[in-house]
């Protein structure tokens, strides 16, 4: 028996937050039985309901507690019934930015041809990472109003870069790269032409520690283009490098051709720290309740979190068995579409472990 016991922090959220999340537990359960770890969950409720009902969101104490998890593992954030923004920075953006989680890693990969939006492209063509930096940016909040609510107003949003920042990000990128040691290629995605100060700094450190990665091709391509050649030639990409609104933007462009919101994962990374693991799709308020929305997302992620808290094997075996559900069962990888119900899906991922 494996002595480690992890810590996993669950975090259900909002809407179908928690519906995808006990699938994701059941699968923990399965896959640790199989590969004989140990490990606890504590539920933290920071949800849009307790918000409503308490006025809190994620406080500074809160932060501290989630220090002393091996990992994280979020569901949904996202109440129609809140104002847009508060659960967003309040939660999702508090937990990044304090854990300083540098690395938004999403991975975007095709298990199914048919699932594909794309014509003439399969699971060969699609199968690269965006390593999108996570702290900082225009996410980072600065800017101003002036002369508010006339008609003189200007409102300012500043895109923060730091070298140590981007340096950080870059390298992860090289070093994901050669572990990952597929098309060895490393594509920085930016806007070098028109954002001649957060672009310029990106680019010089880009090539900078490229230097020390001689194994590793370099590539640049505008985000506009980047998006073009997502759609029209995804089998160029390796790993993407990228700030964190492009990122957050080309991602949802990768989860469209990867089969949907309903397969995508993504990791919020500390690499000296503790991450977070999450569907990327959101709370769905349409399908909340319903079981029809697809948790192979959050199973996604739980195996991201498993490859993250370093029980290798474990991970393979559910990415290996989402793929036969996804290749073997599922009619589409849309809510209410699958053929199965969201708890007959988690059970199907557990069958085939
Ligand atoms: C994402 C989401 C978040 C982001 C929102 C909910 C704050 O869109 O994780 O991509 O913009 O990062
Ligand atoms: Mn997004």
């Amino acid at each position: 028996m494996n002595q480690k016991m992890y810590k996993i922090a669950v975090i259900p959220g909002d809407g179908t937050g928690p519906e995808v999340v006990a699938e994701g537990l059941k699968v923990l359960d399965a896959v640790s039985r199989k590969f004989a770890f140990r490990y606890e969950t504590k539920i933290f409720d920071f949800s849009g309901r307790r918000y409503r009902e308490t006025g809190k969101i994620v406080e500074d104490s809160d932060i501290e507690k989630l220090r002393q998890y091996s990992a994280i593992f979020l569901g949904a954030v996202g109440d129609p019934e809140v104002k847009p923004g508060i659960l967003e920075k309040g939660v999702l953006l508090k937990i990044r930015f304090s854990l300083d989680q540098y690395i938004n890693l999403r991975p975007v990969k095709l298990y199914n041809a048919k699932f594909c939006p794309l014509k003439n492209k399969g699971p060969k063509d699609i199968d690269f990472v965006v390593v999108r930096e996570n702290t900082e940016g225009l996410y980072k909040g600065m800017g101003e109003f002036k002369d508010k609510d006339t008609k003189d107003e200007v409102a300012i949003q500043i895109s923060y870069n730091t070298h140590r920042g981007v340096e950080r990000c870059i390298r992860y990128a090289f070093e994901y790269c050669r572990r990952r040691n597929k098309k060895k290629k490393v594509t920085l995605c930016g806007k070098t032409n028109v954002l001649t100060y957060a672009w310029d700094l990106w680019e010089r450190v880009f090539y900078a520690v490229a230097r020390e990665y001689p194994d590793i091709q370099t590539d640049y391509a505008h985000v506009d283009a980047t998006c073009m050649w997502m759609v029209k030639n995804p089998e160029w990409f390796d790993v993407i490098v990228t700030d964190n609104m492009f990122g957050d933007i080309i991602t949802d462009l990768g989860a469209m051709i990867q089969g949907g919101m309903g397969i995508a994962a993504g990791g919020n990374i500390n690499p000296e720290g503790v991450s977070m693991f999450e569907p990327i799709g959101g709370s769905a308020p349409k399908y909340t309740g319903k079981n029809v929305i697809n948790p192979l997302a959050a199973i996604c992620a739980l195996g991201m979190l498993l490859e993250n808290i370093g029980e290798h094997k474990a991970a393979q075996a559910v990415e290996d068995a989402v793929i036969k559900v996804v290749q073997k069962k599922l009619k589409s990888l849309s809510a209410g579409k699958m053929g199965y119900s969201t708890q007959e899906v988690g059970d199907l991922v557990v069958s085939f472990l």
